[in-house]
């Protein structure tokens, strides 16, 4: 199993180290355009397998021949946020880079399953697939996995116990359209709506919806990649691993929960063909306007896309 991370950036580095770590693949391969970087990032995650006990199955390059046959690519490859920017700010200069990466990925991995988490992450991730022309099923969007992360970590920082005891879901936009699913969450088996009130829960939801400009206001350069990394990591293990896990993803929806031709965040059951099925939860009317809505903000935001000359 060949796994790809297109970017030697923080979230592609910390992906690369996940991944190999994990010994989720035979043969990790970094790429960037930066001579030396991939190269040095990689170097360095082989010298730590001694300590940490994995196989340095991974190596980094310049040239996107040395990613011949990939199985999973994990495009990073972009400009992140800075303080006081949006996620849609980054729209065009990262439509630009998206545009020289997928070309000559596809070139070399014409079977890959593609995980998208370049921003704005919806709109990247349709880009992606236009630019491919690979099915949908194979053309995915790491969003959901890392919002959910974030809103299971507050609600557990919130209540004083472990993460491990708390499950969460958001679905819709990475962004001010993410959708919680109130009546989805759970702290050890009880629905966390019995256990706070509304605005507990209002304000555990705007804390995630802000998550990441909240990191890169404490960072000040650059944006998250510890969360993001090992989101992207649980779905590589999902799609190579052949799990079947549902997780909340960036996919293409055709006519799931009455959203059709469009990507949005919806949960999806992740395997060795990509998305294997868009798995309808039972939402309620409000939750079903609320992703709707996202996904019509999306479907605008990718016909602006279409008009900047995809
Ligand atoms: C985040 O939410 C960068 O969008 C990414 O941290």
């Amino acid at each position: 199993m060949r796994v790809t991370v297109v970017g030697s950036g923080f979230v592609g580095a910390t992906t690369a180290m996940r991944v190999v770590q994990k010994g989720l693949a035979d043969d990790v391969v970094m790429v960037d355009v930066v001579e030396g970087l991939p190269q040095g990032v990689a170097l360095d995650i082989r010298e730590s397998s001694p300590v940490e006990g994995f196989e340095p199955n991974i190596r980094g390059t310049n040239d996107y021949a040395d990613t011949a046959g990939s199985d999973v690519v994990v495009v990073t490859a972009g400009l992140p946020r800075q303080p006081g920017m949006s996620r849609m700010d980054l729209l065009d200069k990262n439509a630009a880079i998206m545009r020289s990466v997928v070309g000559a990925v596809v070139e070399h991995s014409p079977d890959a399953i593609l995980i998208i988490v370049s921003n704005p992450l919806d709109e990247m991730t349709f880009l992606a697939s236009e630019l491919s022309g690979f099915p949908k099923r194979r053309v995915m969007g790491m969003a959901g996995v890392l919002d959910s992360a974030r809103l299971r970590y507050f609600i557990a920082e919130d209540l004083g116990i472990s993460p491990s005891a708390v499950e969460a879901m958001t679905l819709g936009s990475h962004g001010e359209a993410m959708v919680p699913l109130p009546r989805h969450a759970t702290v050890e088996g009880k629905p966390l709506a019995e256990l706070v009130d509304e605005a507990t829960l209002e304000r555990l939801y705007q804390h995630t919806r802000d998550a990441g400009a909240e990191i890169v206001g404490l960072l000040k350069k650059g944006s998250a990649y510890y969360a993001p990394s090992a989101s992207i990591a649980q779905m590589v293990n999902a799609i190579v691993g052949d799990t079947k896990e549902v997780l909340p993803v960036c996919a293409w929806a055709t006519g799931e929960y009455g959203i059709d031709g469009v990507y949005v965040g919806v949960p999806a059951r992740l395997g060795r063909g990509g998305v294997e099925e868009i798995v309808e939860l039972d939402l309620n009317e409000d939750e079903l306007a609320a992703l709707r809505a996202a996904a019509e903000g999306i479907r605008a935001k990718c016909a602006d896309l279409a008009n900047l000359g995809t």
